[in-house]
């Protein structure tokens, strides 16, 4: 885009996220000119802007002195947001060590690679499921019917909730992360959705934990239920916090990301050949989308101590942004940055973060992009737009919130 400069960038405004996805122009500048900038707009409280992978690897492995607070994401001043310290959650993402660690250990050995891979039979079944639920027609919103519902089905079966409330996860989780999307909203302020829909998962969370406590089962409900921090059991707001969070932090990311892939394997037809030619593929594959897409898009940190960074002053209290989505096409550590490459290897992005927060779920969200992706190739041919895609109303969490396509279905293999 010609004439941009660092004083007049926008990276922060979500109404420019709908309108042009990404901003990757504006990262690149920065990633150039000044990678760790301070980014200071009316309408928001100033920041670094983080956008060099090196400097997020940085940051994130020092957890002492940046600390993960109750402001989880840098956002534009919009009125009934809420202020920092009025925490919505307490969950592993605004902890820090060593409480963290204490946290994270209840329900961590249950998102190994040898954990998960034992879930793949079931992945698997799921997304092949979702295929075949859309073979008898010509056209669907690939979102609402396929992207959306694997992360939730997938993680509600892990909790052990039964199908009939997978659409009501879907819906709070919905108003909880995409807060400020008016499709998503709940009437009233943005404030008053965000509340309305979490006391509504505390309810349902306190039900089963009840449950679980007098019946428990192999599930990670029964595990978050009986699970204990240094001996002593969770404490209730901590402990549905906890619920919330696993049920919310896959479902954007990972639906995300399935549509974000599919919209570049539809941009990128010979990739798409690559694929369906050979199936082995589907690893780097999966890899390659969760670069591509990196649907977080930034979280904050806040220094404790003045420091400094690439030679910029960071003072004590500075907030700063980790834009994972620039990190990942810097073109200091990837070659060729702007191709969508399904051979891609090595491939060291960092969607998922990286250090003391990387991401918890990031096994699971592998598996389940490999499953999905090898079920739309074996089965999917000409798929393309049926209409326009509409893009979120996020500069925390993005990406495509409908996507109509029209396609042709292959026989299922024997
Ligand atoms: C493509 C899909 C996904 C992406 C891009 C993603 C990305 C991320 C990122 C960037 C972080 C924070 C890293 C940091 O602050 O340093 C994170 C943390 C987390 N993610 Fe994911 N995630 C995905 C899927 C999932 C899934 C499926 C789950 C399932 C439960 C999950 C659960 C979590 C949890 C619990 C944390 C907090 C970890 C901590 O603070 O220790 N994520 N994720």
């Amino acid at each position: 885009m010609a004439g941009l400069t660092l004083d007049t960038i926008d990276i922060l405004t979500p109404d420019l996220y709908v309108e042009r996805g990404y901003p990757h122009e504006e990262w690149a500048l920065l990633r150039r000119e000044a990678p760790v900038y301070w980014y200071q707009r009316d309408n928001c409280d100033p920041f670094w802007a983080i956008t060099k992978h090196a400097d997020i690897i940085t940051v994130s492995r020092q957890p002492g002195l940046f600390r993960s607070t109750q402001r989880l994401f840098v956002a534009i001043n919009e009125p009934g947001v809420p202020p920092p310290e009025e925490a919505l959650l307490r969950q592993l993402l605004n902890m820090n060590p060593p409480e963290h660690g204490a946290y994270r250990a209840v329900v961590s050995r249950r998102f190994t690679p040898a954990a998960v891979s034992k879930l793949a039979g079931h992945v698997q079944e799921i997304a092949a499921q979702l295929i075949e639920g859309i073979a008898d027609r010509e056209q669907c919103d690939f979102v609402t019917d396929v992207s959306a519902k694997l992360p939730l089905a997938v993680i509600s079966e892990m909790f052990g909730i039964p199908r009939s409330d997978w659409e009501m996860m879907f819906r709070l989780s919905n108003a909880m992360i995409g807060a400020t999307d008016p499709e998503y909203m709940r009437g009233g302020t943005i404030m008053e959705g965000l509340q309305q829909a979490r006391m509504e998962f505390f309810e349902y969370f306190s039900q089963l934990v009840a449950d679980r406590r007098k019946n428990p089962r192999d599930d990670l409900a029964t595990a978050l239920a009986l699970g204990r921090v240094n001996g002593e059991e969770i404490p209730p707001f901590e402990l549905l916090s906890y619920f919330a969070l696993l049920i919310i932090a896959g479902n954007e990311t990972t639906r995300n990301a399935t549509t974000g892939g599919l919209y570049a394997l539809m941009n990128n037809p010979d990739q798409w050949e690559k694929l369906k030619r050979d199936p082995s593929l589907n690893r780097t594959a999966a890899e390659e989308i969760i670069r591509w897409t990196s649907p977080v898009i930034q979280f904050m940190r806040v220094a404790t101590a003045d420091t400094e960074l690439r030679g910029q002053k960071i003072r004590e209290g500075d907030a700063l942004a980790l834009y994972y989505p620039s990190a990942n096409r810097d073109e200091e550590v990837f070659e060729e940055p702007f191709k969508f490459d399904v051979r891609r290897h090595p491939n060291y992005h960092l969607a998922f973060g990286i250090g003391e927060h990387y991401c918890l779920g990031a096994n699971l969200a592998r598996l389940e992009l490999q499953m999905i992706f090898r079920e739309i190739a074996a089965r999917m041919d000409c798929v393309e737009l049926a209409g326009p895609i509409s893009r979120m109303r996020s500069s925390f969490v993005g990406g495509i919130k409908h996507m109509p396509i029209r396609y042709k279905m292959r026989p299922k293999a024997a």
